[in-house]
């Protein structure tokens, strides 16, 4: 592990007020927030605080902008349009969104630059998707015509996390406003500045006033104003089980919103001894350190057979040794801070957990520096099932090796989870492969490869990962009602 120490480029920081009808405001409150530099710990600047009463104001504004004019009315080709134009938009302004993400959430420049390559997919596949959402004409019994409307839900309430800020609201824009929903939309409070700028292009764009409103704020007073909110038609989260529940159960006691939720994971990454060792040590690699360790579906229970355990184990750590963790401006930087002090505890307790029950750490274990959240890239091998480690989201670049023997064991202890988001094998036996693929209890199966995505790829959860699926078709179809029309003839 080496650190680097290239001085900050320059960053342009965009709007850092509410965005509530296609205008920027103060929240009623008039009170703001710090948003902090994970590298440093400094504070990058303040930005209105939403709470309740702002919220109040983003669902009026967004209510009326489904009910009345030029949404409702609007081609469902001219609403691809828009969100093109919002495409083209983001990709003339892609170095400045990308170092805005950086700045503020800590992830390498490169991985930015990555993640905006899925953003800017992402709203042109749904752009596509806008003019071509239909529903059936049905051959029910008797004199009469059957036909299905696909209608959009109405005001939907959307709270996103801070690990991908920017995509995780492509994720939930796109196709809401391809199928003519109106948004409410909270970021996180750790990271509300990238989508901020976005707000600007989605002005610039043309979206008409209260399409899409932009909330920065906390998760307790804003988030749960929405989960709560009697005039939100739909409320869409990702984030923490815990709170998955909470949102759930606000929905159920308000007005039965519709849900979806996109939550933790603890996802298998299961290495056979026939597979190909150096494709499977580089892929559980990514799988696991990728973005800080902070993915939902991080491969962070990594199964390797006994057969080549000793190999895969010595190659994995001479890996995580070499992973440079430094100034995520630094074009040669791998990994970056975590993103805020909550969250380098929590890393940090894991790691103290682990060498408690036992597992063997074999490199990292520490913070990289003395200022911002670093932490060394860290491997514990020999863990055991009913670890810490092992059973609970750490969200962190912490690796748990466990060893398995066969194929119908490793599959019943992958499966022995409250999660189910996604799994991976690595084997060169299709055999395997089919077992796996058919038998684990996941939304995603990544086979030889892993964070593969695309957005006409759907991706959710089995079991305490969440409810309904994002991207792709299916995605869809989670913010449209099914209408059914009958006429006697
Ligand atoms: P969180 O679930 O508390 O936060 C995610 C979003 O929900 C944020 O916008 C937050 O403001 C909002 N929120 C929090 N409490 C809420 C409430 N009562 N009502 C409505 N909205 C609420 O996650 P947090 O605290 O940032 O991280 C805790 C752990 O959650 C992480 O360590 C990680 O294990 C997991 N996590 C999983 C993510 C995923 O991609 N599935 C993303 C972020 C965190
Ligand atoms: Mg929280």
């Amino acid at each position: 592990m080496v650190t680097t120490t290239e001085p900050k480029q320059q960053v342009k920081i965009g709007p850092t007020k509410l965005l509530i009808n296609n205008e920027w405001v103060d929240s009623v409150s008039d009170r703001r927030f710090a948003t902090i530099n994970p590298s440093t710990g400094d504070m990058i600047c303040e930005v209105a605080e939403a709470d309740a009463a702002d919220v109040d104001k983003a669902v009026q504004a967004a209510r009326h902008a489904f009910k009345s004019g030029e949404w409702r009315n609007m081609s469902a080709t001219r609403r691809g349009e828009l969100l093109y134009r919002l495409a083209d938009l983001i990709e003339q302004n892609i170095d400045e969104l990308a170092r805005l993400e950086t700045l503020d959430n800590g992830k390498p420049l490169q991985d930015s630059l990555g993640d905006l390559g899925l953003v800017i997919a992402c709203y042109r596949y749904y752009a596509g998707w806008a003019d071509k959402v239909q529903g059936k004409t049905i051959p029910i019994n008797g004199p009469y015509f059957c036909y299905t409307r696909h209608e959009p839900v109405g005001v939907v309430g959307q709270i996103i996390p801070w690990n991908f800020p920017l995509l995780m609201q492509a994720w939930k824009l796109a196709p809401a406003l391809a199928t003519g929903n109106t948004v409410v939309m909270k970021t996180a409070e750790q990271t509300p500045l990238s989508a901020l700028r976005v707000g600007e292009l989605i002005i610039e764009a043309g979206f008409p006033p209260g399409v899409v409103n932009l909330l920065s704020g906390y998760g307790p007073t804003a988030g749960a104003a929405i989960a709560h909110h009697r005039d939100i038609d739909k409320v869409a989260f990702t984030g923490s089980t815990e709170v998955g529940h909470l949102i759930m159960e606000a929905a159920a006691k308000s007005n039965l919103k519709r849900v979806t939720l996109e939550l933790g994971g603890k996802s298998p990454n299961i290495v056979f001894a026939d597979a190909d060792m150096d494709a499977a040590i580089a892929g559980s690699h990514e799988a696991l350190f990728f973005n800080q360790g902070q993915c939902c579906c991080a491969g962070s229970r990594l199964f390797v057979e006994e057969k080549c355990y000793d190999e895969f184990v010595a190659r994995t750590v001479e890996k995580a040794r070499q992973r440079i963790v430094g100034d995520p401006f630094d074009s040669a930087t791998d990994q970056g801070p975590q993103v805020d002090q909550e969250q380098f505890n929590k890393v940090m307790s894991y790691i103290e957990s682990g060498m408690r029950e036992g597992a063997q750490m074999l490199c990292g274990g520490q913070q990289v520096g003395d200022k911002g959240y670093f932490i060394a890239p860290t491997v514990f091998a020999d863990v055991r099932d009913d670890m810490k480690i092992a059973q609970e989201e750490i969200f962190g670049p912490v690796m748990s090796i466990i060893k398995f023997k066969d194929i119908n064991e490793v599959i019943e202890r992958a499966n022995n989870t409250m999660y189910g988001l996604a799994a991976a094998v690595w084997t060169q036996d299709v055999t395997k492969v089919h077992a796996i693929a058919n038998n684990l209890r996941a939304g995603t199966v990544w086979v030889n490869c892993y964070d593969v995505f695309d957005a006409a790829a759907p991706f959710g959860g089995f079991k305490q990962s969440g409810i309904g699926r994002e991207l792709g078709e299916y995605g869809l179809q989670q913010y449209t009602e099914v209408k059914t029309v009958t006429i006697k003839l």
